[in-house]
């Protein structure tokens, strides 16, 4: 079925230089953790997460990258786009007490999953990490939620030098999670999966997308072959582990392997 809306961009956010938010106001009914292909009518479309929901409007929250995001950001409030979805699974709600690991311009959803959990009565610690404090977001709108929140930088310009992992390990010793979230660069993922051991976890994977709904197949991983656009991009730790590619290669858009 073709889900595709043409809508209006209802505001646009600065986050950083490289960083803004977009929000539409429509009904997505998208649960933390799917995502949507976005269209300029330009040429091409591209998979974003929904980084906030509510019954009638949504955000997502863009890093300028190349063309396609660098055309969205020449995009003022009224002009159109075309939206399909939402698609892909989410992350697992429920109540209890929750590690959510954020890195750069991947932690947006975990904003969205952040106020899903404490509807649910939730306990949520959020650590957000990211090279620069120009690669940072969403601080102030995780400062404004009831969840314990810290932020880090590589280079250390918020005082603190490290990675949102550093900050996860020191969460992960003084207490136990029911569960973690992670969403952010693959590499960030792979690292703090070692911390992990036994707890459960759930991570958001970002690869290469054509079509978002299970036929082209370029989204499968190694080796099970399961679509990330389906099956994904949220994956239970016991699908995770099955991975071989992880953290080792991707694949462009003509299915050749990229080594991380
Ligand atoms: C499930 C999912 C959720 C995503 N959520 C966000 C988000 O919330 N915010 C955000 O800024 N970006 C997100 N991305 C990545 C985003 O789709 C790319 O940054 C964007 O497509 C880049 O397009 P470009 O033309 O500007 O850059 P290009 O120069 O075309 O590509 C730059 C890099 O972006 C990635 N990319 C390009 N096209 C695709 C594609 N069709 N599918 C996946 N990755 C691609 C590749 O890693 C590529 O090397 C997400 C990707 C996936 C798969
Ligand atoms: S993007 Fe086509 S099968 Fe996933």
């Amino acid at each position: 079925m073709d889900n595709r809306v043409t809508i209006k961009i209802s505001d646009i956010i600065d986050e950083t230089k490289d960083i803004k938010s977009f929000v539409f106001n429509h009904e997505l009914g998208a649960k933390p953790g799917q995502f949507i292909m976005l269209s300029d009518f330009e040429g091409g479309e591209k998979p974003f997460s929904i980084a906030d929901c509510t019954a009638d409007n949504f955000t997502i929250t863009v890093k300028r990258i190349g063309e396609f995001t660098t055309r969205l950001f020449q995009k003022e409030v009224g002009d159109f786009v075309s939206v399909r979805g939402p698609y892909g699974s989410s992350f697992f709600i429920s109540g209890g007490n929750f590690l959510l690991v954020g890195g750069g311009y991947g932690t947006p959803p975990l904003y969205f999953l952040a106020q899903e959990l404490l509807k649910n009565g939730a306990k949520v610690t959020v650590v957000n990490g990211a090279r620069t404090k120009d690669d940072l977001v969403f601080c102030d709108r995780f400062k404004d939620l009831d969840v314990e929140y810290a932020n880090i930088t590589q280079l250390g310009c918020l005082g603190r030098k490290g990675t949102s992992v550093d900050l996860a390990k020191g969460a992960l010793e003084n207490q136990h999670f029911d569960r973690i979230y992670a969403a952010g660069p693959e590499m960030m993922m792979k690292a703090l999966q070692p911390h992990l051991h036994d707890q459960e976890y759930e991570f958001l994977f970002e690869r290469y997308m054509k079509c978002a709904i299970g036929i082209c197949g370029n989204c499968t991983i190694d080796p099970i072959g399961i679509r990330l656009c389906v099956e994904g991009p949220v994956l239970p730790k016991k699908l995770v582990e099955q991975l071989t590619e992880f953290g080792k290669y991707h694949r462009d858009a003509t299915g050749k392997r990229i080594e991380f």
